[in-house]
C-alpha cells in the first residue's frame, strides 16, 4: 500500500476512535459540524477542529484517553513548566509503535544493532529517557540507562563502557563537554561517533561546535509528549538537513500561527500534528507552537521533511516591537571566537522600556580586551541583523548555570514577583 493510502486510511480510523471514545472529541467536531466521515482525504482535515495544550489542561488526568484505564499501560507527562501538568497516556500497542519509531530514528542517526547507546536523556515522566530507552532496545542495541544529572559519573561511564551512541540534550552535551576537559580528557577521544541531539532548539552553528569538539557527528531528533514523545522525527547521519516525520504514524500540517489557515508546503508556519495509529490518546490536529516548513524528503523520499526548529511561539521575544528568537543569538554568540556556547537571556524592564541583556560566557583564554570587543561585537551584529539593540557582557567562564537536560534560556525577570513581607 502506498503512504498516502495508509494516511488516508489510518487518519479515518483516528477520527472515528476520537469521535467515539472521546467525549472532549465528539463535542468538538460537533460543535465544528464536522462527523469522521467528512474527511476522505488528508486534504479534508483542516475542516476539522484544533486541539491545544489547554484543551489537554482541561481534561487532566484521564479526559483525554479513548481506552479504558485498564489498559493503559504507562503515563508520561509534558515538560511545561507552569499550571495545570498534562499527562499522556500509551497502550500496549502504542509503547510497540513508540519502540519501532524511536528504533527507525536510531538507524537513521547512523547507529546499529550492538552498538552501546548511552541516554543521558532524563528518565521519568519526561518522555527522552524511556523513549530513548525502548527504541535503542528495539533496534538491538546495548543501552546505558544513565539519565541526566550526575556529570563527572557520566564522563565516567563513558569512559569505561565505551558507547558508540549518546542521547542527550545539546545544552546538557555542552555540560558534559566542560566536565571531559575538567577531568584533563580530551572530548576528541572518547568513543562517541554519533550523539542524537533533541528536547530543545539547538543552530547549525552549535551542531558545528560539538562536532568539532567531540569528533562525533551530529544529529537532531524531534518529537513532543503529546504526540508520543522523541522519535516523531529524525535527521538522517547522512544527509543532515532537517527531520524526516514518520508520516506512516504522525501527520504533519503547518497553519498560520495567528490566524490557524493552512499554509501552502514549504511556508514557515505552525505544526500541527494528527496522530495515525495511536490507541490510548490519539490527538487531532495538535498544535505544538514549533515553528518549522516542511520540504520534500532526501534520505528517505517517501517522508516529507522538517526543517531545523526556528523556535517555539512561547520563546518568541517581542523586543520594543521586534521579533527575535534564542535561537538567533545563539548563531551569532557561537560565531564570536571569544565566546563560549553558554548564554543566557536576561528580559528586564525599566520604566515601560523591555531590555534584553545578552550574557555569554567567556572562552577561558579569551584576554580581557577580547572579552570587550566581543561584546561589542555580538551587539552590533544583533542590531545588524534583527534590527534591536540589546546589551552584551561578556561574564567570566563556568559562571552561568548549567543545563542538565532541557535548558531554559531565557530568565525574565519583567514580572518577577514582588519579595515576601
Ligand atoms: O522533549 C520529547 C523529546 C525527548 C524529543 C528527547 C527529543 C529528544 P516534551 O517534553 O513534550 O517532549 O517537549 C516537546 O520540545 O514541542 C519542542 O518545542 C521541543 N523540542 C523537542 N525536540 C526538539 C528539537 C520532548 N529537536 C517540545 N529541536 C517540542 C527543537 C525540540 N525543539
Amino acid at each position: 500500500m502506498d503512504l498516502r493510502t495508509l494516511q488516508q486510511e489510518r487518519l479515518r480510523a483516528t477520527l472515528r476512535r476520537a469521535y467515539e471514545h472521546v467525549p472532549f472529541y465528539r463535542n468538538a467536531f460537533d460543535t465544528a459540524g464536522v462527523r469522521p466521515e467528512d474527511c476522505r482525504t488528508p486534504a479534508d482535515l483542516p475542516r476539522f477542529p484544533f486541539t491545544a495544550k489547554d484543551d489537554l489542561r482541561a481534561q487532566y488526568p484521564w479526559g483525554m484517553f479513548a481506552v479504558p484505564e485498564k489498559d493503559i499501560r504507562r503515563i508520561h507527562a509534558s515538560s511545561g513548566t507552569t499550571g495545570t501538568p498534562t499527562v499522556v497516556g500509551y497502550t500496549d500497542g502504542d509503547l510497540d509503535t513508540w519502540a519501532d519509531v524511536v528504533a527507525r530514528s536510531l538507524r537513521a542517526a547512523g547507529a546499529r544493532p550492538g552498538d552501546r547507546v548511552h541516554v543521558a536523556y532524563g528518565y521519568g515522566l519526561f518522555t527522552g529517557g524511556l523513549g530513548a530507552h525502548y527504541g535503542a532496545e528495539r533496534l538491538g542495541c546495548t543501552v546505558i540507562p544513565a539519565s541526566g544529572g550526575m556529570t563527572s559519573r557520566q564522563v565516567r561511564l563513558i569512559q569505561d563502557l565505551r558507547p558508540r551512541i549518546i542521547m542527550v540534550t545539546p545544552s546538557y552535551m555542552l555540560t558534559l563537554l566542560d566536565e571531559f576537559e575538567r577531568q584533563g580528557i580530551d572530548p576528541r577521544t572518547t568513543s562517541l561517533e554519533v550523539g542524537i541531539f533533541g528536547a530543545e532548539p539547538w543552530t547549525e552553528e552549535m551542531r558545528r561546535e560539538i562536532e568539532e569538539r567531540f569528533a562525533l557527528d551530529a544529529v537532531d531528533i524531534y518529537g513532543l509528549s503529546e504526540v508520543m514523545g522523541p522519535g516523531v522525527a529524525q535527521e538522517s547521519v547522512e544527509t543532515k538537513d532537517g527531520l524526516h516525520i514518520w508520516e506512516d504514524h504522525f501527520y504533519p500540517e503547518i497553519v498560520d500561527p495567528f490566524t490557524g489557515e493552512p499554509l501552502p508546503e514549504g511556508a514557515l508556519g505552525e505544526l500541527v500534528f494528527t496522530s495515525l495509529t495511536k490507541e490510548a490518546m490519539p490527538v487531532v490536529r495538535y498544535r505544538t507552537r514549533d515553528l518549522t516548513r516542511l520540504l520534500p524528503g532526501t534520505a528517505y523520499p517517501e517522508f516529507r521533511r522538517m526543517e531545523r526548529l526556528t523556535g517555539r511561539s512561547d520563546d518568541l521575544i517581542i523586543l520594543r516591537g521586534v521579533n527575535l528568537f534564542p535561537s538567533q543569538i545563539e548563531e551569532i554568540v557561537l560565531r564570536t571566537p571569544a565566546a563560549s556556547p553558554h548564554f543566557q537571556l536576561r528580559l528586564t524592564r525599566e520604566g515601560r522600556m523591555d531590555r534584553l541583556t545578552v550574557r555569554a560566557e567567556a572562552r577561558p583564554e579569551a584576554t580581557s580586551a577580547q572579552r570587550a570587543a566581543a561584546a561589542a561585537e555580538i551587539a552590533r551584529q544583533v542590531k545588524d541583523g534583527i534590527g534591536v539593540s540589546v546589551a552584551v557582557e561578556l561574564v567570566d567562564p563556568e559562571t552561568l548555570e548549567r543545563s542538565v537536560g532541557k535548558l531554559r534560556r531565557i530568565v525574565d525577570l519583567r514580572s518577577a514577583p514582588s519579595a515576601p513581607a
